[in-house]
């Protein structure tokens, strides 16, 4: 059974053109004029783009004494709804826990995906037996590794674990990933709040200021500099962390920042509602920031000094939302976002000027698609490419509303908001999941994506690293001590 996509325009990260694109099983089998095929999809005044990936998710986690709602067939479901074909997700060992023994429970919560996914291994502790499992984690596919730097007293690592982490990526060719935010300065802010009386969401922004992740993320590059890796930084929210990843990548350093709709379209003025609900519900960190940093994160965008745009999604409940009342600390940090991010940032993006539809391709679903070594089976309009793809439709519109979304939660952060920009077919792997608007996505159809380790970028840099390591002088005649 064949597929055949006619009559639309191609976009991809580097070029635009009409042509045609047969499906023949998983794959893309031919892209050319006038091919047919078993079944046609029309795609008349549409773009025909790669299925996004959306390389930071956390679906049905375990996170500050409850699980985030959706789980793997709720969020893969509405990211195929939003025309996101893969999700990368956290795989996040309990302290003590073998990564091996979390890698299982990942794959049980995983078996009814809709789509295809894969997992960073978060390293939440540090000891011989992590330092050894890392090698077989690589060796399972999975080959980037996250590192929190907040989160004191739960999943935080310290300096001297993160750097002996990311020397053992080095070793193993993997990538480290960081939540840059300085753990032990938000506990103090966040105690001190309290103390105040400042037990609010709104309390939640200020104990994690724009200076505390920029501090931390200029850290965590230079300790991958001192190790010899690229680095990647999630959620970068403010001028100050962008600032650093700006400055490192001018100096030739691989690092990349990744940054998340929600923080490009909201702000934080959201916390100061009077709603309590409403002000919770957008708890997560970093918080949302004001305008001046929203218009550094797309500047970095179309600059090329921030690479991807992804959602952190970690819904939780507004009835899970309530068990930070009177204790802001204790509000589940995270929001959704998974179903929204495409039309969102295209809106957003692509409507208003700041990104060019190759752009918006290259930040959804080609660089990450490319940092993560997976492409062009992902992220690509190829033959021989994973036929995950969107037939997008410029003119259609909707307002987003909790009501009609597929994410398990009641409510959205972008309620309200008019898109203009949606898909109207997608396919994963060569399954019609959205069928002319409607979603029709089969649970346990999405499939482990395992990734290779020595990227071309880690390849580059070590050799680079091993130049310029330091070498001990020979000398003949060394004078005798002076003591
Ligand atoms: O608030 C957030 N971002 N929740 C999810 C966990 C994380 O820090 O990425
Ligand atoms: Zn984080
Ligand atoms: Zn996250
Ligand atoms: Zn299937």
């Amino acid at each position: 059974m064949s597929n055949v996509i006619k009559n639309g325009t191609i976009v991809t990260a580097d070029r635009t053109y009409k042509a045609d694109v047969l499906i023949e099983g998983d794959k893309i089998a031919a892209i050319g004029a006038n091919l047919s095929g078993d079944q046609v999809i029309d795609a008349t005044g549409c773009f025909v783009m790669p299925g996004g990936i959306d390389p930071h998710t956390h679906l049905e986690m375990p996170f500050m004494g409850t699980y985030s709602s959706d789980d793997f067939e709720s969020g893969t479901r509405a990211a195929l709804s939003g025309g996101t074909t893969m999700v990368v997700d956290f795989c996040l060992p309990s302290p003590g826990q073998s990564l091996l023994e979390a890698i299982d429970m990942w794959s049980n919560k995983s078996t009814r995906a809709c789509c295809d996914y894969s997992y960073h291994m978060a390293i939440t502790w540090w000891g011989e037996q992590v330092f050894d499992e890392m090698p077989k984690v690589v060796e399972k596919g999975i080959t980037s590794f996250k590192h929190f730097m907040a989160y004191k007293g739960a999943l935080m690592v310290n300096d001297d674990e993160m750097l002996a982490s990311f020397q053992r990526c080095a070793e193993i060719g993997g990538l480290p990933l960081v939540h840059a935010e300085n753990g032990d300065v938000v506990a103090s802010l966040q105690q001190k709040l309290l103390a105040e009386g400042n037990n609010g969401p709104e309390a939640h922004a200020y104990s994690r200021p724009p200076e505390v992740e920029g501090e931390a993320t200029n850290r965590a590059i230079m300790i991958a500099d001192m190790a010899g890796v690229p680095l990647y930084v999630v959620h970068t929210s403010c001028e100050q962390s962008h600032e650093a990843i700006r400055r490192a990548r001018q100096k030739g350093m691989r690092v990349y920042g990744e940054p998340l709709v929600q923080h490009l379209v909201l702000d934080e003025t959201e916390y100061a509602n009077p709603d309590w609900d409403h002000a919770a519900r957008r708890v997560m960190s970093p918080p949302f920031r004001n305008k001046q940093h929203q218009d550094s994160l797309w500047a970095g965008l179309s600059a090329g000094s921030l690479q991807v745009v992804a959602t952190d999604h970690c819904a939780f409940t507004t009835e899970q939302k309530r068990f930070g009342v009177g204790d802001f600390t204790r509000i589940p940090n995270g929001t959704g976002g998974l179903e929204d991010r495409l039309p969102v940032l295209w809106t957003y993006g692509v409507g208003t000027g700041r990104l060019t539809m190759n752009e918006f391709v290259a930040v959804t679903s080609t660089n990450i698609a490319k940092i993560l070594n997976m492409y062009p089976k992902k992220g690509a309009v190829v033959e021989g490419a994973d036929a995950d793809l969107i037939v997008w439709d410029p003119e259609a519109t909707k307002t987003i509303s909790a009501g009609s979304q597929q994410s398990a939660i009641d409510y959205n952060v972008f309620e309200g908001i008019t898109v203009k920009g949606l898909p109207k077919y997608v396919l994963t792997r060569g399954e019609i999941a959205v069928d002319n608007g409607t979603v029709q996505a089969k649970p346990g159809h999405g499939q482990f994506v395992g990734r290779e380790p020595f990227m071309a970028v880690s390849k580059a840099l070590s050799t680079w690293k091993e130049l310029v390591a330091p070498r001990k002088v020979e000398r003949s005649g060394i004078p005798a001590s002076g003591v």
